[in-house]
């Protein structure tokens, strides 16, 4: 087991393409780190660069505080699980498991002691004189992990592994490598384009962007408190709607009503003249069943439901709204760069299931603006989170290329705290 640590590394490809730009990253000792970001954006090479399958253009790695640069992968006891689990089909399951300790000529005692503590752990007991072919995705699964657990590896090293499996499945499986991962304690970087899988098996979320880290957060920080518009996007699904407004007077002029936000969300909106409002579904609710002393934390206004989708422990409803055309060519090539549901201008607002708006009527709806963010809409960045940073309410990631656990509190250069 060991720390990972990633210094200003970069990669560009023998065709020129810059695919990994100084990503700073600490991964401490047995934390389990997640890469996210949409199909191109760096995953694998990031990954591939740390087990040492890819040579880093510049920077410094170091594993266990040794740099490992110059180190083939073999010397660098990282262990990788792939995405087809790589298994050997004419070989059994017990054999599979042991092949890496087969390879380094361990005494067949060893092997086997080792073969079987790792079988016990994984529940393949029953399956060990199997043939691959004749297990389920999730067994493969399994023995691609067993190979790695023989090893003792310092790390695990994941890359989409869970991606050929059905949804059920990948629910299972992820489950069982959260709980494999806590009880090993073994420091693991997985790659994953699945934000469901980056937020519920991560200690900490590392999401990227054409090479670039964004942002480097606990689950609940991104969802909460996401740096830039991709971030948000990314992130949270449905996801966040956004929703154009014009500044006057330091309060917001949206298709839905003049809005005043207070103080623990506000920005600042100095020369500005228009911004995205940033809103989760769960923050809008219908007005008619919110209690009179929440009602005062946020707006009421009226809108049209165009559909509404019934899911038992809650519902979701779709407002469409006219926005301004740069706003919606943002918003659509946003959404293209995300490979995301549709940010298109139309509300999502989940209800609470006891709501009975009609579809098609005239509604009146609450939102929550104790949980909206202002972003800019040409850098993307997140003014509020920028603002709570400023008063130390927040720690947000850096977001160029700046990784590393989050900052101690007092770390920043911030005035405290408004009481
Ligand atoms: N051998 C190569 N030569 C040139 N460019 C490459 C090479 N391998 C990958 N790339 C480019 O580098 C970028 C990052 O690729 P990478 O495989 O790391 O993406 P990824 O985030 O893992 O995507 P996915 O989710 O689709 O697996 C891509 O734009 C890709 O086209
Ligand atoms: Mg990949």
């Amino acid at each position: 087991m060991a720390a990972i640590t990633l210094k200003d590394i970069n990669k560009t490809y023998g065709d020129g393409f810059r695919a990994v730009q100084d990503v700073n990253l600490e991964i401490a000792d047995g934390e389990f780190v997640i890469l996210v970001g949409p199909s191109g954006c760096g995953k694998s090479t990031l990954l591939r660069m740390i087990v040492g399958l890819e040579d880093i253009t510049s920077g410094e790695m170091f594993i266990g505080g040794q740099r490992v640069n110059e180190k083939a992968p073999r010397d660098r006891n990282l262990s990788m699980v792939f995405q087809n689990y790589a298994l050997y089909p004419h070989l059994t399951v017990y054999e599979n498991i042991a092949f890496p300790l087969r390879l380094s000529k361990t005494p067949d005692k060893e092997v086997d002691e080792r073969v079987r503590r790792a079988a016990d752990l994984l529940e393949l007991n029953e399956h060990l004189e199997r043939k691959p072919a004749n297990l389920s995705g999730g067994q493969r699964q399994r023995v691609a992990m067993g190979r790695a657990i023989v090893r003792e590896a310092q790390a695990f090293l994941f890359d989409e592994p869970l991606s050929n499996l059905d949804a059920k499945l990948r629910g299972q499986m992820r489950t069982e490598i959260s709980r494999l991962q806590k009880r090993l304690g073994i420091t693991t970087v997985y790659v994953t384009h699945d934000q469901v899988e980056a937020m519920t098996l991560g200690d900490r979320v590392v999401v990227l962007r054409r090479g670039v880290v964004q942002q480097v957060a606990t689950p609940r920080e991104l969802y909460e408190n996401p740096v830039n518009l991709f971030v948000a996007g990314f992130i949270g699904s449905p996801p966040m709607n956004f929703i154009s407004a014009t500044v006057v007077g330091g309060r917001l002029h949206t298709p839905f009503g003049e809005w005043t936000l207070p103080e623990s969300r506000s920005a600042d909106l100095s020369g500005r003249e228009v911004v995205l409002i940033g809103a989760r579904p769960e923050a809008f609710e219908d007005a008619s069943i919110v209690s009179d002393t929440v009602r005062d934390h946020g707006v009421v206004f009226d809108a049209t439901i165009d559909v509404t989708e019934w899911l038992g422990n809650e519902q979701y409803a779709y407002v469409p709204y006219e926005a301004p055309e740069d706003i919606r060519a943002q918003l659509a090539e946003l959404e293209r760069e995300l490979d995301s549901e549709a940010l298109r201008t139309q509300l999502v607002v989940a209800l609470d299931a006891s709501s009975r708006i009609p579809e098609g009527t005239p509604a009146s709806l609450w939102l929550d603006l104790r949980r909206v963010h202002v972003f800019d809409p040409e850098t993307g960045e997140n003014l509020t989170v920028k603002a709570m940073a400023q008063r130390g309410e927040a720690t947000p990631e850096p977001a160029r290329g700046n990784g590393g656990p989050p900052a101690e509190p007092g770390d920043s250069p911030a005035e405290p705290a408004a009481p």
